[in-house]
């Protein structure tokens, strides 16, 4: 599963980063390709030469050091490798992640990249259980990073307790186990539609919604994991493209309509996560439309329902819908899963305290044509993107790891 992978190993200054060495060297046995980050205390604990040896590659701790190539060495590093793992990575660590600190070369490498991160926390038993690092760890898991262990144990300052790093096999298991899943999806083409589109009015005003683009832009970093080619057909958001997906920025429905029409028949997975506008406003103005001090009367036509042409065309294609209700959800949904012949419904109540619209939480159900229902607990928007990737591959009769 590693073989050829290019893996970072960030390494942080704890007792257990003498581990790491372990953990480059067993992930070169599997044949990753491995870079090696270490902070200025880590250096402290093993020497950049032994991990340089381990790893067959610069090992990288000063932003400021003579470059070892030719280009700007953090970004490279951060987009060129498929996944990071931290190992060990202490409090302090975790602590400049949750709060985007980049002050050193590892730091600022885990702020520019998009791959999947793992870390293994490695502290001790009273540090870890702080609030702190407890409120850091569920910040970092919502944002989808992978947290390995820690283990409970004999610890260096002499106690036992939890916050032992994971031993090195067990970290180059859940490392493998990530690239064993997310291969369910590989050879398959797959576009994600996300955001809220925008109607133009005149040159300064819009009519939009509130989606946020965050389900779509996670369902598309999801099928990128699974191994999956995604294309993501984008209305305007602030959202940072996820790793490897291409991305077609649009901005009204009828533009959106029009990419992923061309798209469609080429796709083996088509989601549309997006909120689209049902209506747009009849002309658009070419210039301010002036106030007058008098009432102003909008005149909307409707916009053509893009999942609903797309459930008319379907060959082989598997589709999915979203609703976004704040209603009868279920009654809703269920509508909408016949009307618009999708293979998969996801409905969510927007009203929800944690769902919909700006949260980076949802709540959500997954609906079937067969009746069938899962209704998912509260989880991050990523995690709900990997649990449908795992429906996905179901249907397409693709046998994933749970
Ligand atoms: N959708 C679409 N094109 C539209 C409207 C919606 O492709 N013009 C898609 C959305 O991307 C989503 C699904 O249809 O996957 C349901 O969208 P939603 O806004 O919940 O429902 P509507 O079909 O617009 O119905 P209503 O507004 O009456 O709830």
């Amino acid at each position: 599963m590693l073989t050829k992978r290019k893996i970072l190993v960030g390494v942080s200054g704890g007792i257990a980063a003498y581990k790491a060495a372990e953990v480059i060297s067993r992930l070169r046995k599997l044949h990753a390709q491995v870079h090696v980050v270490m902070t200025k205390s880590a250096t402290e604990f093993i020497t950049p030469l032994t991990l340089q040896s381990l790893s067959s590659n610069p090992v990288y701790v000063d932003l400021f050091d003579a470059p070892k190539r030719w280009n700007i060495e953090h970004i490279a590093l951060a987009e060129h490798v498929d996944a990071v793992i931290i190992a060990p990575a202490t409090a302090n660590v975790l602590a400049k992640m949750a709060i985007g600190l980049a002050d050193d070369f590892l730091s600022t490498v885990l702020l520019a990249t998009r791959a999947p991160i793992f870390v293994a926390p490695a502290m001790n038993h009273a540090m870890y259980h702080h609030p702190a690092t407890q409120t850091n760890l569920a910040l970092l898991k919502d944002r989808g990073i992978h947290v390995i262990g820690p283990d409970t144990g004999f610890q260096a300052c002499g106690t036992d307790g939890e916050g032992r790093m994971s031993e090195p096999v067990k970290i180059i298991e859940s490392l493998a186990g990530f690239f064993a899943g997310s291969d369910c999806l590989k050879g398959k083409k797959a576009l994600v539609t996300a955001g809220g589109t925008q109607e133009p009015l005149d040159p300064v005003r819009y009519l939009g919604n509130r989606s946020s683009g965050r389900m779509g832009y996670a369902i598309a970093q999801a099928l990128q994991e699974a191994g999956a080619e995604t294309i993501l057909v984008s209305a305007p958001t602030d959202l940072p493209t996820p790793h490897g997906v291409k991305r077609i920025s649009v901005q009204t429905a009828q533009e959106m309509y029009h990419v992923v029409l061309e798209l469609f028949l080429e796709m083996d997975v088509v989601i549309k996560a997006a909120a689209v506008a049902d209506y747009r406003p009849a002309y658009e103005a070419e210039q301010k439309i002036k106030k007058t001090g008098a009432g102003y009367t909008l005149e909307l036509v409707p916009n053509p329902d893009i999942l609903a042409e797309l459930g008319r065309k379907k060959t082989s294609q598997v589709l999915i819908g979203f609703a976004a209700e704040t209603e009868n959800l279920l009654a809703n949904a269920q509508d909408k899963l016949q009307k618009k012949n999708v293979n998969l419904l996801v409905a969510n109540d927007i009203t929800k305290p944690g769902a919909g619209f700006g949260s980076a939480t949802n709540i959500v159900s997954f609906l079937f044509p067969d009746g069938r229902k899962i209704d998912l607990p509260q989880m991050s928007k990523l995690e709900v993107a990997r649990h449908l990737v795992r429906e996905i591959a179901k249907i397409l009769g693709i046998e994933t790891k749970e």
